[in-house]
């Protein structure tokens, strides 16, 4: 038997409101739809790239990731000065934040939005400022914007928003951009960015290029779908891309997760003829939820938002029951990823048996 020895250690007491990463749950014999991941597994090409590094695992990786660099500078034409790579780009939330908050400063974000950001944001000890999305989901620019305050350092703007998919345009964007302060750093993370169709998207490296208070996020984790291996990069002025490198954990991006990224630059063809497929399905879905009865606000990333309120926790069971793995905020709704067609009808079957 073990005995719990008392210690007289004690970890910083603000950390018992900190509530914990929730990842989306794995169920043996059910079907994921609660992390956003993209169904299939690596490509051949990118499994061999994978199995080549592992031959090199005995020696540290290249903490600049200095080739990953170069081949995203040359893709997104922009310096590699203004590009840092990290441990997924939830490690550059934190990142960001460390690099421009003390506890004095605030953050501001849409709520809700994606779990991450409270989290970072008060390890850091900074202020935390959640403003409530629009009815139709979306994330309210003009309230976030009068949510600024002269505490406020790092504004995050989510669009796609995770969880319920809706896009920030680019009209939009402009407007908030050219009213917040030249002292707020605009994190626009854009996660889902290859899963857009919509042609009124803003590009945030376009952005980039013309001012220096955003960082724009991007991922290997989704349509690239390397979630496991944890690579994604900020593109920034070149001095936040600096302090963003300063405080990463060094080596914290390992060599298999660099080769595996360059593997994908070099497949992305063959990639996004999978996230083409996906998209499709996204479509899909939606129109049977809503011929369903259910509420789905327009989608442009590779899940979809139900705003079940109350019902979330008897639909999130009901999902289970029907061996479905959704991932519910219970009392505000439940996101479903888009996967496969064989899984998404298996879904669609659960959520057209769930009675309200
Ligand atoms: C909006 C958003 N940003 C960032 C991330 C983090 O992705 P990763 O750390 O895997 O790059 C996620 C993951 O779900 C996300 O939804």
């Amino acid at each position: 038997m073990t005995t719990v020895r008392p210690s007289n250690v004690q970890p910083r007491a603000d950390l018992a409101t900190l509530p914990s990463y929730v990842p989306g749950r794995s169920i043996p014999g059910a079907i994921k739809l609660a992390s956003n991941e993209v169904p299939a597994g690596p490509l051949p090409s990118v499994a061999k790239a994978i199995a080549e590094a592992a031959l090199q695992v005995h020696r540290y990786p290249d903490t600049g990731a200095g080739e990953l660099t170069a081949r995203l500078a040359a893709k997104l034409g922009v310096p590699e000065a203004q590009i840092a790579i990290g441990c997924g780009s939830v490690s550059l939330c934190q990142q960001l934040i460390q690099a421009t908050c003390t506890e004095r400063d605030e953050v501001v974000f849409g709520w809700r939005s994606f779990e991450a950001y409270p989290i970072v944001t008060h390890v850091v000890g900074a202020k935390q400022v959640r403003v409530p999305l629009t009815s139709d989901h979306a994330l309210d620019l003009d309230a976030m914007l009068a949510a600024i305050t002269p505490q406020t350092r790092l504004v995050f703007v989510c669009s796609p928003n995770n969880p319920t998919g809706t896009l920030v345009r680019k009209a939009e964007l402009d407007r908030f951009l050219a009213a917040v302060p030249s002292n707020v750093l605009v994190v626009l993370d854009e996660a889902y960015f290859e899963f857009v169709t919509d042609p009124d998207a803003p590009d945030g490296i376009d952005h980039v290029r013309e001012r220096d208070n955003i960082a724009v996020l991007r991922t290997f984790s989704k349509a690239y779908g390397l979630a496991g291996l944890r690579v994604g990069y900020c593109v920034a002025s070149e001095e936040i891309a600096a302090a963003v490198r300063k405080v990463c954990l060094p080596f914290s991006v390992n060599h298999l997760a660099q080769a595996a990224a360059i593997a994908s630059l070099d497949a992305e063809e063959e990639l996004f003829e999978r996230v083409h497929e996906i998209k499709g399905e996204r479509v899909r879905v939606r129109d049977e939820l809503i011929a369903a009865g259910y509420d789905v606000p327009e989608t442009q990333a590779n899940f979809v938002w139900l705003p079940l309120g109350e019902h979330t926790a008897a639909f999130n069971e009901h999902c289970l029951e029907h061996k479905v793995v959704v991932r519910a905020f219970v009392g505000d709704g439940a996101r479903v990823t888009i996967g496969t067609p064989e899984e998404n009808d298996i879904f669609l079957a659960a959520a057209k048996s769930f009675s309200r």
